[in-house]
């Protein structure tokens, strides 16, 4: 088994300690986030009940699915992320929500065991790839036993086309710097490490058998990202 020391410590870091440099990274949509919040807006719009719950797992500042949201007849948001900074701005965010909001801080992976009640969506946005592949399935088997039958599992992560490796996603990772122009060469000198230190990227075939594998028998590939470093699955039972 390949397990990786102190995800939580880690995995966190970039948030809670370089929390300006991710926000840069957010709003000159270097992540593509534009993309893959306009993608989840639509799968919400034309698949989600009157009065549905939305689980945002590792929300962060939740202003990207603030902004899915809008407008959306929702009726319960639950947001999990380990950063209480992160977390003290979701709570102004999520403010502007009809609907009952629970934001817990806690390490996702033991959060979701206590999460009572259906979930009609749960979403990650870019935080599943900080787990080792062994470690993925069961963060997938809880959010497949939380949307039951009926909901839908979405994800927005870290990927390879097939027949790439972790370091050939990283050789093409370090291509964006010349294009991320907005970082100056010490915040990008941060992220690289993070991404190099915390970050495990799938193949497209290994996400879906990971799908699989958690037990969603109907895995939709919906976007590539421009720089084919990330793609988003929508996956049901
Ligand atoms: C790259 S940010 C993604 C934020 C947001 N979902 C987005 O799409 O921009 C990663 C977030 O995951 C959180 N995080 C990382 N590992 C976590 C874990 N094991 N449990 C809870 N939150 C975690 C971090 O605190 C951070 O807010």
């Amino acid at each position: 088994m390949n397990v990786i020391p102190s995800p939580r410590d880690r995995a966190a870091s970039l948030f809670q300690e370089q929390w300006t440099i991710y926000r840069k990274m957010v709003d000159n949509n270097y992540l593509f986030h534009h993309e893959a919040y306009g993608c989840l807006r639509d799968l919400i719009l034309r698949n989600a009940p009157r009065g549905f719950s939305f689980l945002d797992v590792a929300c962060g500042d939740a202003r990207g699915t603030i902004g899915v949201l809008d407008g959306t007849p929702i009726g319960r948001f639950i947001g999990i992320d380990l950063s209480a900074p992160a977390l003290a701005v979701a709570r102004k965010t999520t403010a502007t929500l009809d609907c009952p909001v629970d934001l817990i801080e806690s390490d996702f992976r033991t959060a979701l065991k206590s999460i009572k009640g259906q979930i009609d969506i749960a979403w990650i946005g870019l935080s599943l790839h900080h787990f080792a592949n062994d470690q993925k399935l069961p963060i997938l088997a809880q959010l497949r036993h939380l949307v039951g039958r009926e909901g839908l599992v979405v994800f927005y992560e870290n990927a390879s086309p097939d027949g790439e490796d972790r370091d050939q996603w990283l050789q093409r990772w370090d291509l964006q710097q010349s294009l991320w122009t907005a970082l100056t060469p010490v915040e990008w000198h941060a992220v690289r490490d993070h991404v190099r230190s915390s970050d495990y990227p799938e193949t497209r075939s290994a996400w879906i058998a990971l799908g699989h594998l958690a037990g969603f028998s109907q895995i939709e590939e919906m976007m590539v990202s421009p720089t084919d470093l990330f793609r988003m699955f929508a996956l049901r039972a």
